[in-house]
């Protein structure tokens, strides 16, 4: 497989123990996007974010799209397996725990991070998934439960997702996770501050 290499931030807190927050941006954004929003979370995470290697007329993505919300799944299985093995060899490197990574996607970064819940079943202790969609038409369930935690939070008038598709999203999810916390915040498509206030509650009670 001719996999590229992602670029990346690392911050270390130097505590071997520590868990890792894997930040993924949305379609434009990049590897300093959601730097300032992962701060809210306390200085006792080491924090890796990535740039998408997919350029969509110029914007980072983490896999092409067809169409608005219709996803290149080829792509997003090569991108998922792509970025998997990237953070593995990056664990050696940088010297954290591959086994101890929570993810924080925004929309296209939290469907990404989806793919990985599904095809790399535990690969994730937590995901914090900001304006998720399915990120695959079919979601076969495997018929065991990982012990990833999954937060999700999603726009109450969100034009580009539906809230009856993320309903079945999140049915197949529960039968594929020992948990998920779903929230439905009054606002669009964009990140509001009652996202944040609700995933650093959730985090610091699930991974502090
Ligand atoms: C986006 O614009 O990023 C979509 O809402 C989600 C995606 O394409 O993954």
């Amino acid at each position: 497989m001719n996999f590229q290499p992602l670029k990346y931030i690392y911050k270390t807190t130097d505590n071997p123990d520590a868990y890792t927050l894997l930040l993924l941006h949305g379609t434009g954004g990049d590897e300093t996007d959601l730097i300032p929003l992962a701060q809210n979370f306390g200085d006792g995470y080491n924090i890796l974010s990535l740039r998408g290697n997919v350029s969509e007329h110029g914007m980072p993505r983490f896999f092409k799209r067809l169409g608005m919300g219709i996803f290149d799944e080829e792509d997003l299985h090569f991108r998922t397996d792509e970025m998997i093995e990237f953070i593995k060899e990056l664990s050696e490197k940088e010297k954290f725990n591959a086994n101890k990574i929570i993810a924080i996607g925004y929309s296209n970064g939290a469907n990404i991070a989806g793919s990985a819940i599904i095809k790399y079943p535990g690969i994730f202790s937590g995901a914090i998934l900001y304006r998720p969609m399915p990120p695959f038409k079919t979601i076969n369930e495997n018929g065991s439960k990982s012990s990833t935690k999954v937060f999700l939070s999603s726009g109450q008038t969100d034009p580009t997702v539906s809230l009856a598709v993320i309903t079945e999203y999140l049915e197949k999810l529960k039968s594929m996770v020992s948990e998920v916390e779903y929230h439905v915040i009054p606002a669009g498509h964009h990140l509001t501050q009652q996202d944040v206030t609700l995933s650093a509650q959730w985090l610091s009670e699930n991974f502090h």
